[in-house]
């Protein structure tokens, strides 16, 4: 047998506890750890286990559960045995506060029992057995604090009751759902509601996912599934519900600002709050913000809040009811007009009104345009918009248009887009900034230029007129809101 300095074994085994704790957690991406690695005599000498898998396997529910498709949650109760140190009342906080890397953390599990004798005078302090596998995988602090409350660093076993109330949502749909597919576990949280976005090898089992996430996230009260991609002019999507109460009217913060709405009837998405706050920020008291594509008002509200007049429009009623609701509702309606048009109309309407003298001020004028799938083509309604070109042009408005693309070069696709909308060449007054990566080849941008007064005041090409019908044709687009 391979012959071992005792110092050197000890640092190796720490060594390999640190390397293998990891190692053994990462039981998802079925790792198995290599004995050959080390040469069999070597693992059992330095306290390991000769199967790294039964202790991989140590919070993984019964294989019974496989396939299940309706929640039995007593199927995934079982026994684990696990190390603990015998250890006296009297200093069980002390040796608890310095054993605290060691010890076992799991939700819902105790960390101190009573031993099997149920002494008055000592406890079972329970250890994390990724991380203790024999008295020497303690580091020395640890060792060290053990002498000096006398405390005997030999183990114990503890058999421990694991329900399904202990396990954490991945183990028990990876547990449930068919071994070596995807289990993405994935939603997006609006208010009181988790948004999920399953997979079709997934949706056996819509039900029972729908209740583990419900089960593991305090709040949710509802869980719904996106039924198709977006195929509504509103951008809305079609959803089932899987799990809880079927209220769709929900309440969400975003920025400090408090937003109601009706989650089925209109479009929110948690991921832009970070871009809605980027834009809003570059807003200054007494500027004008038009908000073409308004939504239930996640520009609007807090640009109104800052002290902007916002002229805001909405196509879907349902959006315009709550984009009007939510003003009240952040005391900022004295400063919003609220508009229910294409967003053609609006900017041949209401904009065209409002532009001649805005531009004549000195306070910046915003024109915010989210609809990505269709804005970029949007811009050539402001083609000839205004007739009287006035003698400066330091107060253009600032446009900031989205677009998704799915081009090698999106930049210069959604660039060249919105250049070819207008019929002028925005290579040299723009910029584009990545708002977010919508599904893996697809990116969403935006597009800041000013708006050229060669188009604003074009005398060259008749204005594109509203169509009769509001609402552009309807189009398919695939945004996955829960990539
Ligand atoms: C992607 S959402 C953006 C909403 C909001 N601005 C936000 O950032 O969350 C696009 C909005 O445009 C509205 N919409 C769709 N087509 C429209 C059109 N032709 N004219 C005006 N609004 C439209 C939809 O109802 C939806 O509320």
């Amino acid at each position: 047998m391979t012959q071992f300095n005792p110092a050197c074994e000890r640092r190796m085994q720490r060594l390999l506890s640190r390397v293998f704790a990891p190692v053994q957690i990462q039981r998802n991406l079925k790792l198995v750890v290599d004995h050959q690695c080390f040469g069999s005599e070597v693992l059992p000498r330095l306290g390991f286990s000769m199967n790294p898998m039964t202790e991989l396997k140590l919070y993984q529910p019964p294989p019974e559960v496989r396939g299940m498709t309706s929640l039995d949650k007593e199927a995934f109760t079982q026994t684990i045995t696990v190390p603990a140190l015998r250890v006296p009342t009297g200093v069980l906080n002390k040796v608890v506060k310095s054993l605290r890397k060691s010890t076992l953390q799991r939700p819902g599990l105790p960390r101190v029992v009573q031993d099997k004798e149920e002494s008055k005078d000592f406890r079972l302090v329970l250890l994390d057995p990724h991380r203790v596998s024999s008295p020497s995988s303690f580091s020395e602090a640890e060792a060290e604090a053990l002498r000096s409350f006398c405390v005997t660093e030999e183990l114990q076993h503890y058999d421990l009751r694991l329900t399904y109330d202990n396990l954490k949502s991945e183990e028990v749909l990876e547990a449930v759902l068919p071994q070596g597919q995807d289990v993405t576990s994935a939603f997006s949280r609006v208010g009181h509601i988790a948004h999920m976005n399953l997979r079709d090898h997934q949706l056996p089992y819509k039900n029972l996912i729908g209740q583990v996430i419900m089960d593991k996230n305090p709040g949710v009260t509802c869980v719904v599934n996106k039924t198709s991609i977006i195929d509504s002019t509103y951008r809305n999507f079609k959803m089932e519900v899987l799990a809880g109460e079927e209220n769709m009217l929900t309440k969400v913060k975003e920025n400090g600002m408090m937003y109601e709405f009706d989650f089925s009837r209109v479009y929110w998405n948690p991921r832009l709050s970070t871009e809605h706050q980027r834009v809003v920020q570059l807003f200054k008291r007494g500027d004008t913000v038009f908000d073409v594509f308004a939504g239930v008002g996640p520009f609007t509200i807090p640009a109104a809040r800052q002290g902007a007049n916002v002229l805001a429009n909405d196509l879907n009623p349902e959006s315009y009811r709550w984009l009007q609701h939510n003003c009240k509702l952040n005391k900022v309606e004295s400063k919003v007009r609220t508009f229910n048009l294409d967003g053609r109309a609006f900017i041949q309407g209401p904009m065209k009104q409002e532009l001649p003298a805005l531009l004549k001020g000195k306070a910046t004028v915003h024109v915010v345009m989210n609809l990505p799938a269709l804005a970029l083509e949007f811009l050539d309604a402001f083609k000839g918009l205004l007739h009287q070109e006035p003698l400066w042009d330091e107060n253009l408005p600032t446009v900031y248009c989205y677009g998704f693309s799915k081009d090698d070069n999106p930049d210069m696709d959604v660039v060249q887009r919105a250049s070819r909308s207008l019929q002028f060449p925005l290579e040299n007054l723009c910029s584009v900034h990545f708002v977010r990566n919508v599904a893996p080849n697809k990116d969403m941008k935006c597009v800041t230029f000013p708006l050229p007064k060669e188009v604003l005041f074009s005398s060259d090409d008749k204005q594109t007129e509203p169509s009769e019908e509001p609402a552009p044709k309807r189009q398919k687009c695939e945004e996955t809101m829960a990539s």
